[in-house]
């Protein structure tokens, strides 16, 4: 192993640490922002259905490969899938779909954590003090198609990330044990909050009870590709978050508990807008704009709602952040062992590049025409979080489950895990999610229709 790899590497405090790092990956705006809105699109619990089961079936043995994978390779993503298969081509390719999505998602992403900092700051400020919810759409509106403003809020979201992958995570480790549960908590008090004033039945029946003839090709694909985003699966960021993992902690209990963790928080967050939509009929501009607008109507009711908005948006974007440096963490270490580089140089450079690509996507929500009719961030989210995830864990999964051998295999799981669960996981990792995975592309693409 050369000296630039040892650089790059870490190790995790305590086994907390590392399952409350990898929840900190997992939970961020895919379940905050993106799961209630997505659910809200494709009608709700025909759609829920298929992303529990996803979870279940597909995420879950994955979350465990990729770990595994990590651990076993011990290096960047990119080398790590090299040299286990022992240098070959195929599977050194699977290694550079796993950079692509990271760098597509981070430069989008980034954009809409900017859009929490905006919303913490106005909130602090009283800004939406006095705003009615038939307002809050307008004003959505007005803020994502101004430019400067787009541009400022990523460029600042970008550029935290960047320090903090540059100064090293250790001080993340410590405010994830802290401010996750507080964002949990946050979550749950609203939602009941929500529920005590607009009742939850009607989105109780929307959330489960599933109409299963409302499924398309598209939704099924867009809930089994929640799935890989909401886990942060398919690119390799558990894959280096497991390669910094001791040898001896249980990988498939962690796995459990950070799918169970992030599903209830993305379903919290349902209960927490839906209500107010269902309640107030109130009209959404775009559905991806509730985070941002239905909950003015809490804050403005409650007694100091100013602070209140702001500690939630505030701790949204904690949650974005603790994402975020999974998603750059795997594009600098790559970057630093393939160009032999430092760290602080591999950081720069990748910061600077998804940045541009982030630029694009800042101005396609109404500041620049030709950005805007391209609708850039909606494009490359379908792209990443449907296309390039699923084929990448679907890849990952086939990896795990015929190019490591039964003993490396086992040798990463606890004797009890290698004992009981190993047979069955060994079967979903190698048959079941690879064919679910390929059956809904293949659904999608329009083979199984006449
Ligand atoms: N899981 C995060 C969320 O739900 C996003 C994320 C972080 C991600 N790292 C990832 C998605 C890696 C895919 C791959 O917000």
């Amino acid at each position: 192993m050369s000296s630039t790899i040892k650089e790059s590497k870490g190790e995790w405090g305590s086994k907390i640490g590392f399952i409350l790092a990898c929840v900190g990956s997992a939970v961020g705006l895919g379940n905050i922002w993106k799961f209630p809105y997505i659910t809200y699109e494709n009608g709700g619990g025909a759609f829920v259905l298929v992303y529990l089961v996803a979870i279940v079936v597909v995420g879950l043995p994955i979350i465990v490969a990729e770990m595994m994978i990590g651990r076993h390779g011990n290096q960047n993503v990119y080398t790590t899938f090299r040299d286990l298969s022992k240098n070959n081509k195929f599977w050194k390719l699977l290694g550079v779909l796993c950079l692509f999505s990271a760098f597509v998602i981070l430069s989008y992403y980034s954009v809409v954590a900017g859009w929490t900092l905006d919303y913490f700051w106005q909130s602090l400020r009283g800004e939406f003090a006095s705003m009615s919810i038939e307002q809050s759409g307008p004003r959505f509106g007005a803020f994502v198609g101004n430019g400067w403003k787009q541009i400022f809020y990523h460029s600042s979201f970008m550029g935290i990330t960047g320090l903090i992958v540059w100064k090293g995570t250790k001080g993340i480790e410590k405010a994830v044990t802290i401010l996750l549960p507080m964002l949990g908590f946050f979550v749950f008090l609203i939602a009941c909050l929500s529920i005590y004033k607009y009742g939850s039945s009607e989105t109780v029946n929307f959330l489960f009870s599933s109409d299963l003839s409302k499924l398309t090709p598209r939704s099924i694909l867009e809930a089994v590709g929640h799935s890989f985003f909401t886990l942060s699966l398919g690119m390799g960021a558990m894959v280096i978050y497991g390669s910094y993992l001791k040898k001896g902690e249980r990988l498939i209990s962690a796995g459990i508990w950070i799918a169970t963790l992030d599903t209830l928080i993305a379903l919290m967050a349902c209960f927490m807008m839906y209500p107010i939509i269902f309640g107030t009929k109130m009209a959404l501009s775009s559905s991806s704009s509730m985070l941002f607008t239905t909950l003015s109507v809490h804050f403005n009711a409650l007694p100091g709602g100013n602070i209140v908005g702001a500690i939630f948006y505030l701790l949204v974007a904690f949650a974005a952040l603790t994402s975020t440096i999974s998603l750059l963490e795997p594009v600098v270490s790559f970057a630093m062992d393939t160009f032999n580089i430092s760290r602080n140089k591999s950081t720069l450079f990748s910061t600077v590049i998804i940045w541009l690509l982030g630029v694009a996507s800042a101005l396609s929500n109404g500041a620049v025409k030709f950005f805007t009719d391209l609708d850039v961030l909606t494009r490359l989210d379908y792209l990443a979080s449907n296309w390039t995830l699923p084929v990448g864990g679907m890849l990952i999964s086939i990896f795990c489950g015929f190019v490591l051998s039964a003993d490396e295999k086992r040798s990463e799981l606890s004797s009890f895990e290698a004992r009981v669960i190993y047979p069955t996981w060994n079967f979903l990792i190698r048959y079941v999610s690879p064919i679910l995975v390929f059956i809904v592309i293949l659904n999608m693409i329009g083979v199984f229709s006449k």
